[in-house]
């Protein structure tokens, strides 16, 4: 380390938005690499919307790798977080600070520890891709941090071995992950369809209807239908599989089904479709109306069967501001 100092430390920011999948990952052929049993598809929030922020520091005066999750410190022992770390750090090369005197040599890498801080800005393990956000944004950001050559193809096969669907985080719009053939993995990554600017009157609305942490996690869930579903052969809808799944997992609860029939009813009402609607693996909805005054009708439709903080519904997470005012909320 060629810095006369032990004082320093050497941080990067990233903020990285979650993903909701349009055809879903359920199910792995291999549980260490994450590798899936079909491709999937899925849409980028906007940065601003439901993101993750990581800030990853190094300095000669930390002994240990150490991670702390909405502020509180959590163990980086398991498999998923050591995969990302060694696979960044085999990419490491050399970084210099000259304003600080520092200079990180690719071999120092090995040696230094990190410590990591991450934050959601929305619930975490509740069924809204924390684990996307969460993973794409500590691979992008140590990636920045030790100076990684590698595009974000690359680097999406590295967030990919911390959570499947972090993958597709490292792309904005819409993004696939390729499920690739290797047994390696290493055509197991995401690619961009089409960036963010396609279909941008589209708004997205997520109506928290629980904040809880699930009960049965994704990893878990999907072993379980891989294990038992005869549905998941067919690639056939991704809650029927669940349904399917021995013992069953319920994702959606009531709040969830009443949801499905107010945007139901309300598009049988137009002439075209006002909102799709997708559910990952809990109970709230993410709603994608067509434009923003879809969004705003959708909002008020909602708000007059769940206002927020009831017994049914925790709150709605609109990206832009206006429209939530436009709504009333
Ligand atoms: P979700 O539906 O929110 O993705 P999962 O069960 O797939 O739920 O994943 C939740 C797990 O993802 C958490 O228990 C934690 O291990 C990991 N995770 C969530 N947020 C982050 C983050 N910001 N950084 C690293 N890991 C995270
Ligand atoms: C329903 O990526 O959270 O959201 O790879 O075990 O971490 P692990 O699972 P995870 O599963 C996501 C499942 C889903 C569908 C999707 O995002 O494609
Ligand atoms: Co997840």
């Amino acid at each position: 380390m060629a810095s006369e100092s032990q004082n320093w430390v050497f941080m990067v920011t990233a903020q990285t938005p979650t993903n909701i999948a349009v055809i879903k990952y359920w199910g792995k052929r291999d549980e260490t690499l994450i590798l899936p049993v079909n491709d999937s598809i899925s849409l980028t929030l906007d940065p601003s919307h439901l993101c993750t922020t990581t800030t990853v520091a190094v300095s000669s005066a930390f002994h240990q790798d150490r991670m702390w999750l909405n502020a509180k410190e959590i163990s980086l022992s398991g498999g998923r977080f050591q995969s990302c770390l060694r696979e960044i750090r085999a990419r490491a090369c050399d970084v210099e600070d000259e304003n600080k005197g520092i200079k990180i040599t690719k071999e120092d890498w090995a040696k230094l520890h990190l410590h990591i801080a991450s934050y959601n800005n929305f619930p975490t393990a509740a069924g809204l891709a924390s684990s996307a956000a969460g993973f794409a944004c500590l691979a992008y950001a140590l990636g920045k941090l030790m100076d990684v050559k590698e595009d974000e193809s690359q680097l999406s096969a590295i967030a990919r071995q911390g959570s499947g669907s972090a993958c597709r985080s490292l792309f904005g719009g819409f993004v696939k992950w390729i499920m690739g053939k290797e047994d390696n993995g290493s055509d197991s990554l995401a690619v961009q369809l089409a960036d963010e600017k396609h279909w941008d009157d589209l708004v997205i609305v997520i109506a928290v209807v629980s904040s809880r942490q699930k009960e049965t996690s994704s990893t878990s869930g999907m072993c379980e239908s891989v294990e038992t579903s005869l549905l998941l052969q067919h690639r056939a809808k991704f809650h029927a599989v669940c349904l399917d799944t021995s013992p069953p997992i319920f994702y959606m609860n009531d709040t969830s089904h009443r949801i499905i029939s107010i945007a139901e009813k309300w598009n049988r009402s137009e002439e075209a479709p006002q909102v799709a609607y997708t559910f990952d693996a809990g109970p709230n909805a993410v709603l994608i109306a067509r434009n923003r005054k879809a969004a705003t009708s959708l909002i008020q439709r909602l708000l007059y069967y769940f206002p927020p903080n009831s017994d049914d519904l925790s709150s709605y997470i609109i990206g832009d501001k206006s429209i939530a005012k436009d709504a009333g909320i």
